[in-house]
């Protein structure tokens, strides 16, 4: 395929979100600060020998960079590969990035395993259930996740406290996928309830980066567990 056939066939493509460089010098028109956040997340260089996940992969861009460290790669997006840049992105690649169309509350361990790397990137505030999809990423962990998510300031004096503030409709950014919208505090909160510790927390703007480590904690995790319907309570209490 030639160059100019490459850049058609991008072109025919109504919307790209990622900027991604499909050939030298040829890279698909994205806006998103993709590059910016992939420098801030510090993935290891050398990703051969770990399994990755990419939650939400919409066009791919964090997937095939883990692809090119080596990594053997899952990206999942409840939309076709067809209806984003994914599937031409790809081809024009030549990835073996495995593509799930699911839905991230539809993931479990028992189907796929856990991941080495986990990515769950510009995801969190499009999602209705925030602490019971962590607590699925949890499950899909077995050492590191990188967070990434709108954060909202409260002002100073609440934003000692974990707030997160509901987007009803289409009220933040007239887009009717927005749900929540968290400060840190309330980020770290939810890691924390969720068996995450997050090691380095980097600030973009109004957009945060969390990256995490898989922990233990029991009976947050029992709790959690309890209350998504994975688990049914050991006695017949309150
Ligand atoms: C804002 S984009 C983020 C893309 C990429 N992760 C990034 O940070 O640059 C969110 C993506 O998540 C997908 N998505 C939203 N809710 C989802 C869900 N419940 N399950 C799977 N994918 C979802 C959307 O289709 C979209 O491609």
């Amino acid at each position: 395929m030639t160059d100019d056939e490459v850049r058609a066939r991008i072109a025919a493509i109504p919307h790209w979100y990622h900027p991604i460089e499909v050939r030298p010098g040829i890279v698909t028109p994205g806006a998103n600060a993709a590059r910016l956040v992939l420098g801030t997340l510090q993935l290891p260089a050398d990703c051969r020998g770990l399994r990755a996940l990419d939650l939400g992969t919409r066009d791919g861009f964090f997937a095939f960079e883990l692809e090119r460290r080596g990594a053997e790669v899952v990206a999942v997006d409840y939309v076709a590969k067809t209806d984003t840049g994914f599937a031409l992105a790809a081809e024009l690649l030549g990835s073996r990035v495995t593509y799930l169309q699911r839905n991230l509350y539809e993931l479990t361990a028992a189907e796929l395993g856990t991941f080495d790397v986990v990515l769950f990137l510009g995801l969190l505030y499009h999602l209705p259930d925030p602490l019971g999809a962590l607590r699925i990423v949890r499950n899909l962990t077995a050492q590191r996740m990188y967070l990434e998510t709108l954060v909202l300031d409260f002002g100073a004096e609440m934003n000692e406290l974990p707030l997160m503030r509901f987007f009803a409709g289409s009220s933040w950014a007239g887009d009717p996928t927005n749900y929540w919208g968290p400060n840190v505090r309330c980020v770290e909160d939810m890691l924390g309830e969720s068996e995450f510790a997050a090691r380095r927390v980097v600030r973009l703007g109004d957009r945060c980066v969390f990256a995490c480590e898989a922990i233990s904690s029991p009976a947050e995790a029992y709790y959690l567990e309890i209350a998504t319907g994975r688990r049914v309570p050991e006695s017949a209490g309150s």
